[in-house]
């Protein structure tokens, strides 16, 4: 497939970073590649590299975030950009301004790239179509549509834990895939990474029509879901972009798709356990399993960093070596 031109440059390297659809595989390498030369660098005694001295980089952050705001920031940090935190409550769109009008407001103070996280899907290519040629744009979330960069760190994560070949592994989404950008941003990366075999797993209400045109196999049960899967990851379920009452309360929807050691033991003797976080612990799983031998919940974190350094230098056209 031809990456998506208005996230690519001419001469095939990244300019903005808007969603997973449209690149191709050779990128997301790259960018897996690119993650892994960082990953040293939060080892060194400075946990800096000066590949972005000079550029300004602007969180403009619409939506809560623990893990995707900080890490953003940290990764931006660690290479020596100046960074600006907005969120919605600082910003002057709360007085009616315009996003339009903000976004020329912070351009005119020369920034460089603009990190987003909206509500609404598209609100991240929205902004690609107005910035000034110089500037990138990296999604961190809009709606139910992207979560690019979570997507990365996932694949960087499952490449740490199962090596290279993604053929070999069967891949288990679990729980509401409906409302989750994080899963159609996996869906996207799996593919294109030729996983093996790519699950979803939910009850009917949490599933969106037609999924199987992703190139998925669905299940309703979870057990027949887990069975034999290499990596199950877990999703929150979104309560917040959940519209009338498609589930009967989360009580059973623990009994009947929360994640415990017993149901785990269904899968690969070796299973690796995920979750983009936050996570709801005695709905979609156990502390047992979100704390176990099992889970790279916590790893996963960590791994956003290196990944979000790498997008955001490859972006910058500073593709360089991580760790001295
Ligand atoms: N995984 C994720 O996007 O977490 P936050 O909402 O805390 O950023």
């Amino acid at each position: 497939m031809q990456p998506d031109n208005m996230q690519v440059r001419e001469d095939g390297r990244l300019r903005h970073f808007l969603s997973v659809e449209g690149l191709n595989r050779g990128l997301l390498t790259e960018i897996l590649d690119t993650a892994e030369s960082f990953a040293g660098v939060a080892e060194q005694s400075v946990k800096k590299v000066p590949l972005l001295r000079g550029k300004t980089i602007v969180n403009l952050f619409f939506e809560a975030s623990t893990r995707t705001r900080t890490t953003f920031e940290l990764a931006a940090k660690r290479l020596s950009a100046d960074v600006l935190n907005i969120n919605a409550e600082a910003s002057a769109t709360v007085k009616g301004e315009t996003l339009l009008d903000t976004l020329r407001n912070l351009q005119a103070m020369h920034v460089d790239m603009f990190v987003v996280r909206h509500s609404n899907s598209g609100t991240a290519h929205f902004i690609a179509r107005h910035v000034l040629p110089h500037v990138s744009v990296i999604n961190a979330g809009d709606g139910r549509h992207a979560h690019p960069t979570q997507a990365m760190l996932d694949m960087f994560t499952i490449r740490r834990e199962k090596g290279a070949d993604f053929g070999r592994l069967t891949v288990a989404i679990v729980g509401d895939i409906a409302h989750s950008r994080v899963a159609r941003s996996q869906i996207h990366a799996l593919n294109l990474l030729n996983t093996g075999e790519v699950r979803v797993v939910a009850p009917r209400t949490l599933i969106p029509s037609h999924v199987e045109a992703l190139g998925v196999r669905v299940f309703h049960d979870l057990r027949e879901g887990l069975r034999e899967a290499d990596v199950v990851i877990m999703l929150r379920l979104q309560h917040e972009r959940m519209q009338g009452a498609l589930l009967p309360s989360e009580h059973e929807y623990y009994e009947l798709y929360g994640l415990t050691e017993k149901r785990l033991a269904l899968a690969s003797p070796d299973v690796t356990v995920m979750h983009p976080g936050p996570i709801n612990r005695g709905v979609e799983m156990d502390s047992e399993v979100a704390d176990g031998p099992r889970s790279v919940i916590l790893e996963q974190v960590t791994h956003g960093i290196a990944v979000r350094m790498a997008v955001m230098s490859m972006a910058m056209g500073r593709r360089g070596e991580g760790a001295d």
